[in-house]
């Protein structure tokens, strides 16, 4: 038999047509192999985190194909391996229980008789308990196949009485039906082993699996041939068990390759996915740097935040990072995330001069003229004239002090006129704050929302540009409550324009705000949705929800657990992935980084 791992889908957050389309390909996998096995296996492990120890499984699938000509499986990413290694065989501890070599033992059950209709993914609830479940199969050459199941029939026919025989032998013709009509005929077998370090376990864990599988309508027996059942070798030994057919189709109920599983090498631990394993992330790992992290108030966005960044400089204590904190709760907490806090007040000066920004080259001529424009209202017919005396001044005042009081348009001077007296002055006079590598700035003094999104916007550029593109190797800029700036195109074109810088200087740029649609509604802001590899999506609005669906590309049954999604848990997109999540503080974490408890 030769051997390859396989890669399981996230299934359970599938649109229905990405449903099809994998069992499809289960399908074609089990047809194009033609004899061989499915193993799914469970690999239990600790996880630690903090103080606290959790219990975690990952799964692994494999293939194995008897009289493989076929040099490369193209389906479930198949790449070759060796044989998946397992304890071997010491012995019996009884008719039905094998010894293993590692001191546990186990036992395999093999289904007899299956309902007439099974739910899609039921084998994947059995996860929690089983060790191994193998699907044995092989293919019927056509020749045999229409013979073969007419002598399945004569078989049941010899049994009188129950219904349930007459349910099968009805399934049987339809089958025979089917197969002339082109389908391929499987004979198969279902494999649950069992596996537990205790005799007494394991009679539980079978007592609880076969009352899950008789919930499905699926029969199982233990017949005393454990062994040859434990090691594959169906051929020969078959006469010990009731021989069961279908066509590739009727398969589909069986699929289990299900992974929800994010972990990526260097990633940073967030939570658990639905399949509970740690979800670890490394956002560096992903095809760009963009995170985008959308939910309504209170679905634990900004503490899916705080947790991250805390644990990402245990994980790299190098790594700088800048926050925009509008609501100055980053800023409370900043001793736990590493990080110096600046509380921006409305007297403070700043030192955010756009015409100093310009001159340094952290701002263009175009983004100085479009937040001027946003912040002052200038109208349209106006903006032209402002470009113009910002192209030919630009290079030449010291300040936007002096650049006002020089502008030859009265009605534009009028307009301008805030940005030269207080509390905007402010803003832009004096001299930058210092920052050091990691910095948060707050702002939830800054009364007005003109102010904070100006100030918001200044302090940004400024800061990615003195410090990230500076340091050398990976940080990290974020926002939160980015819905102030839903209003602003211009402001949220600048965190655009940061965002698509971030690749080249390995800057992740973290955008968090509460509704998909608010960015939807500007090129800038859509461009920023679309543009982020990974995307952490946490309670919706239920009149967000079909925006959201749409945007996301969700299934009806994805969109409707996001809109009662329970604090802290959501679906996770990164790259080609998707899981579901549930992020997850330690106790101690919870305590620090609750703005409720305050
Ligand atoms: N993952 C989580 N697990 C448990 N409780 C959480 C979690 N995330 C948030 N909470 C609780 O919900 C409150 C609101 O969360 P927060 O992250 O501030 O929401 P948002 O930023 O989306 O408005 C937090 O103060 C905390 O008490
Ligand atoms: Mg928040």
């Amino acid at each position: 038999m030769r051997w390859f791992k396989l890669e399981g889908v996230s299934f359970t957050i599938l649109s229905d047509v990405e449903r099809d389309s994998v069992l499809k390909e289960w399908e074609a996998l089990i047809s194009s192999v033609r004899s061989g096995v499915v193993l799914a296996r469970r690999r239990i492990g600790k996880f630690r985190y903090g103080n606290h120890d959790f219990l975690v499984s990952f799964a692994d699938f494999y293939l194995g194909v008897i009289n493989a000509l076929k040099t490369t499986i193209p389906y479930f990413r198949a790449a070759e391996t060796k044989p998946p290694s397992r304890p071997g065989v010491r012995g019996l501890a009884g008719i039905k229980t094998l010894y293993l070599s590692d001191g546990s033992y186990a036992r395999v059950l093999i289904a007899y008789r299956y309902p007439s209709i099974l739910p899609e993914l039921f084998l994947y609830t059995l996860f929690g308990d089983v060790w191994e479940v193998a699907l044995v199969f092989k293919t019927v050459p056509r020749s045999r196949a229409l013979s073969l199941v007419e002598s399945a029939i004569k078989r049941k026919s010899t049994i009188v009485g129950p219904v349930e025989v007459a349910h099968e032998i009805g399934a049987l013709r339809e089958l025979g039906e089917r197969v002339l009509r082109g389908s391929d005929l499987v004979e198969f077998y279902l494999l649950v082993i069992l596996k537990a370090p205790e005799l007494r376990i394991l009679n539980e864990i079978e007592e609880r699996v076969r009352t899950l599988l008789k919930g499905f309508g699926i029969e199982t027996d233990t017949p005393p041939i454990q062994r040859e059942l434990y090691e594959f070798r169906l051929c020969g030994i078959l006469a010990c068990v009731e021989k069961t057919y279908t066509d590739t189709a009727s398969l589909k109920p069986l699929f289990f390759l299900v992974d929800e599983e994010m972990h990526d090498d260097e990633g940073v631990f967030l939570g658990f996915s639905g399949s509970g394993t740690p979800v670890m992330l490394d956002l560096w790992s992903k095809p760009n740097l963009n995170f985008v992290i959308l939910g309504v108030t209170g679905s634990g966005k900004s503490m899916s935040v705080k947790l991250y960044l805390k644990r990402l400089k245990e994980r790299a204590e190098k790594i700088t990072y800048v926050g925009v904190d509008p609501e100055s709760e980053y800023t409370r907490v900043a001793k736990h995330i590493k990080a110096t806090p600046i509380e921006i007040s409305e007297n403070q000066e700043l030192g955010l001069d756009p015409i100093r920004l310009l001159q340094s080259g952290y701002l263009d001529m175009s983004q100085v003229s479009d937040i001027l424009s946003e912040i002052y209202a200038v109208p349209k017919k106006l903006q032209g004239v402002l470009r113009k005396e910002l192209f030919v001044k630009g290079d030449v005042v010291s300040s936007i002090e002096e650049f006002v009081t020089t502008l030859r348009d009265p009605v534009l001077m009028k307009l301008l006129e805030g940005a030269v007296a207080p509390p905007d002055i402010h803003v832009f006079r004096g001299t930058p704050p210092k920052l050091s590598s990691n910095v948060v700035f707050g702002l939830s003094n800054l009364k007005s929302k003109r102010l904070k999104i100006l100030t918001s916007a200044l302090i940004s550029t400024y800061a990615y540009n003195t410090l990230l593109t500076k340091t050398p190797g990976k940080s990290v800029f974020f926002v939160d409550e980015a819905w102030l700036f839903m209003e602003t195109p211009s402001i949220l074109g600048l965190f655009e324009n940061l965002a698509r810088r971030g690749r080249k200087h390995g800057v992740v740029f973290m955008y968090v705000t509460q509704r998909a649609e608010d960015l939807a509604r500007s090129p800038q802001g859509r461009t920023i949705l679309e543009q982020s590899a990974t995307v952490l999506l946490m309670r919706q609005e239920p009149e967000g929800r079909d925006a959201c669906k749409k945007i996301y590309k969700l299934s009806e049954a994805e969109a409707d657990y996001l809109t009662q999604a329970p604090v802290g848990s959501g679906i996770l997109k990164a790259g080609r992935k998707r899981i579901t999540i549930q992020v997850v503080p330690t106790p101690e974490e919870l305590e620090v980084f609750s703005t409720s408890a305050r």
